[in-house]
Order: C-alpha cells, then structure tokens, then sequence
C-alpha cells in the first residue's frame, strides 16, 4: 500500500509515522511519500520517519519530494494536513480578532475564516491535481477548518473524509478514567468539527456517564477548563472549543494576556526540528505530546484502514468519528452540511450512523455554524468583500455589523497576500 501525506514536512508527522510503525497489523504501508514544498523540513522529517519505521523494523520505504502528482501516482490514500502560511499566519489569526473583542483562535470565530478562505482554494487545487493523476485515491483531510475543508472537498465530488482528534481523545481519556481499553469504549459524538458534545459513553452497552461525571466530573472540567457544574448542568460533556462560545469573554481576556499559541508552537517546532535532525533519534521525542494532536495517528490508521479495507474487520473497526455529509442525519440541517459523527466506514466512504434527535440547547448552535460554514465556503470559493462580511456577520460569536465590518477589514488587511481576489 502507498500513502502520500500532504503537508509531510509537518512537525506532527513522526506522529503519524509512529502510528503506521505501531498498527502495521492493521495499517500495513509498503511505501510512505511525504510532500511538502520545503526541502529543509523534508530532509528533517523523511530522515526521523526512516529511523522511526527501521527501529521498529517496518519495512515500509519513505520518499520525500516537492511533486505532489508523482506522490499521487498509484497512491490509495493522499492524507492532507497542510497549513498556509504556517505558524505566522496562524499568529495573525489569532491576535487580530482580539482587537475587536473577538475570539482569537485558528478554527473558531474570524480568526478560523481567514484561515478557510487561505486554505480550501490550495486544498481543492491539490485535490483536483491528485484526482486527474488518481481518480481512485481517497483523500484524508486533517487539513483545518475541517468542517469547511470537507465541505468543499465533498462539494466538489471528491473521495473525502475529514478527520479530528477530539473524539479520539475523548474515547481514550475516559477509558482511562474507567479502567478500560480504550476499544471498549463508544462515543455518542454529535455536532459539527469543532463544536461537539459527548451525549453518552457506552461500555459493554451500559451509558457509563453518569457514572463518569459523579466519579470524575472535577478531572474532566479541569481537563476542558469549564465550570464543573457546567457538565451537570448540561448532562453532556461538551469538547474543549465550546469554551470559545459558552466563555467567550472569558476567554478573551486570558488570551489578551498571554503570548499566543502561535508562538508558543513555532517555538517548539524549532525545537522539533532541531531534534529531528540528530541522526540518534529514532522515536517520536516528548515534546510532541505538547501538541494538540495527540492521537491523530491511531485515528487516522483507523479511518485509512476501514476505506481501504485492510486490517482485522469487525463491525467495530468500521464505525469511525469522521467529518462527513449530514444526508439527513440531523434533519435540521441541508443535506450538503458537513457534520461530524460515528460513520460506518468502508470502501464506499463514510455513511452517518442514525442521531437521536438534537437537544434545542445543542441544535441552535450547530444549525447556526452551518449557517456561518455554508457561508464562509461561498466566500473562500468566490471571493468578495461583502462575502466575507456576510459570513462573519452570520457567525453567532460576531453577530452584529460593527463588529463584523470591522472584522472584514481587519481579515482582509492581514491575509492580501494570500487572497488572489482581494
Ligand atoms: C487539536 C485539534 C486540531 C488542532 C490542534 C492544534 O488536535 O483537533 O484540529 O490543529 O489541536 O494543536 P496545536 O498544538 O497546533 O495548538
Ligand atoms: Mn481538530
């Protein structure tokens, strides 16, 4: 089997690499390509990724290249997880918004818009290249905001699914907590990437989270930074991005007051870098784990199994937390919505298993952001001043036209560079 990573220059990717190392079983790469524009990280990254795989003794050949139609040639999946502009338009992204009392972060908010609007022209650009060479190739997206990148992706009829790790980190915390394999444990995972809510957690078909919250509800609270009541309170347990909206203020005071994640990441990527390169090194180092990605690569050799159809099957292995269309399954929502729940997975794509339906208290929000997704993929594909506002303007955390003129200019001012049409 062949993969191509999108974005292999990635400081994440010995984390992925690492996964492929460890779940041959059910992952079994005979050839890795990374692709990526910068020849420097590449030599850095391909190297560590050769080590990680001889110490484990995989037999799996790693090329690095700048060509991302011969990375494509013959690949069954292209996974994509590149960032534009890097950790500096990252910075912008999140510090801009900040002016105007807005949440400044890279997925959520205006902050999350400027980076849909650099990113999903690149991503469909690199689909459509990587379609014409291999129709047939799966396209994994990590690339954020996975919402609207898939979106787009499935918009323009690609074979895709968009991956994130919250879930994941969910299912794996609370086994855990439980005393569990992280396998026995079922997410009832609802709501749209980056705006979700654990609604149930099932081991051996018993809802163990009432059981969850009374035993460890201080741990979990402390984890997301919420209130402890506000797991009570709303009997779910909502992912970490919530925060953005049910503290939004709150939040914007701590992140006035301190450097922002941007910076904090760039420099530890200078640091990875730096590591990687030493030719002792031949595991993923621990600094990694400072990242948010933790667990990307068990979720991503899950997903890229079940499309592939590789591995030990079982009708657990092939239900998946993925980004993929709605169809109906929240009945409130188009069709064309990207929403993000448990899929049966197979080589047909993803397919929604069945939501109970949506709380109001859960369904106002997520019905209100596909609004505002809808919207921000229009103005990343067409581009347009008034686009944009409208996109911001349709976002329940901006929301009124002060703000969202200012907001508009602000994006546009910071992202000139990178949007051909403004
Ligand atoms: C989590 C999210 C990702 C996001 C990452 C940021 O993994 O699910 O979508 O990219 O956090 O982590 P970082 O270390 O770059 O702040
Ligand atoms: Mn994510």
């Amino acid at each position: 089997m062949k993969l191509a990573v999108v974005g292999g220059g990635s400081t994440y990717t010995p984390e992925l690499v690492d996964g492929f190392a460890r779940l041959r079983e059910v992952l079994p790469v005979g050839e890795l390509v990374l692709v990526d524009p910068d020849p420097g990280r590449l030599e850095a990254v391909g190297g560590l990724a050769r080590r990680i795989l001889a110490r484990q003794g995989h037999p799996a050949r790693v090329t690095c290249t700048a060509d991302l139609e011969a990375a494509a040639d013959g690949a069954d999946a292209v996974l994509l997880q590149l960032r534009v502009g890097g950790q500096a338009a990252r910075e912008q992204d999140e510090t801009w918004p900040l002016e105007c009392g807005c949440v400044g972060q890279e997925t959520t908010g205006a902050g999350g818009l400027a980076k849909a609007l650099r990113t999903v022209p690149v991503v469909l650009d690199i689909a459509e290249r990587v379609r014409r060479r291999n129709p047939g190739a799966w396209l994994v997206d990590f690339t954020n905001p996975v919402g609207i990148v898939t979106r787009a992706l499935l918009s323009a009829g690609h074979r895709a699914v968009g991956l994130c790790n919250v879930a994941i980190g969910f299912q794996r915390r609370f086994a855990g907590l439980l005393g569990v394999a992280p396998e026995e444990v079922t997410l009832e995972h609802v709501g749209l990437n980056h705006l979700t809510w654990e609604r149930s957690v099932r081991v051996g078909g018993e809802d163990v989270l009432p059981r969850l919250l009374a035993e460890h509800g201080a741990a979990i609270a402390e984890a997301l930074r919420m209130p402890r009541s506000v797991l009570d309170r709303l009997g779910v347990v909502p992912s970490y991005y919530l925060r953005y909206f049910y503290q939004h203020d709150e939040v914007v005071r701590e992140l006035r007051a301190k450097p922002s994640r941007a910076a904090e990441v760039a420099e530890m990527e200078r640091q990875l870098l730096r590591m990687y390169r030493d030719p002792a090194l031949d595991m993923k180092p621990e600094l990694l784990a400072k990242r948010g990605g933790a667990f990307y690569s068990e979720a991503a050799v899950a997903l890229t199994a079940a499309l592939l159809r590789t591995g030990p099957r079982g009708p657990r292995e092939d239900v998946q937390v993925v980004n993929t269309l709605n169809n109906g399954t929240l009945p409130f929502l188009p069709d064309d919505a990207v929403i993000e729940v448990p899929a049966a997975v197979d080589a047909r794509g993803a397919r929604p298993l069945p939501v109970r339906p949506l709380e109001p208290l859960f369904a106002g929000l997520v019905a209100n952001v596909t609004a505002y997704e809808h919207l921000a993929l229009e103005a990343a594909l067409k581009g347009g001043r008034e686009r944009v506002f409208r996109a911001l303007l349709a976002h329940p955390l901006i929301g009124r036209l002060d703000r969202a003129d200012r907001l508009t200019d602000a994006l546009l001012a910071h992202n000139k560079e990178y949007l051909a049409w403004a």
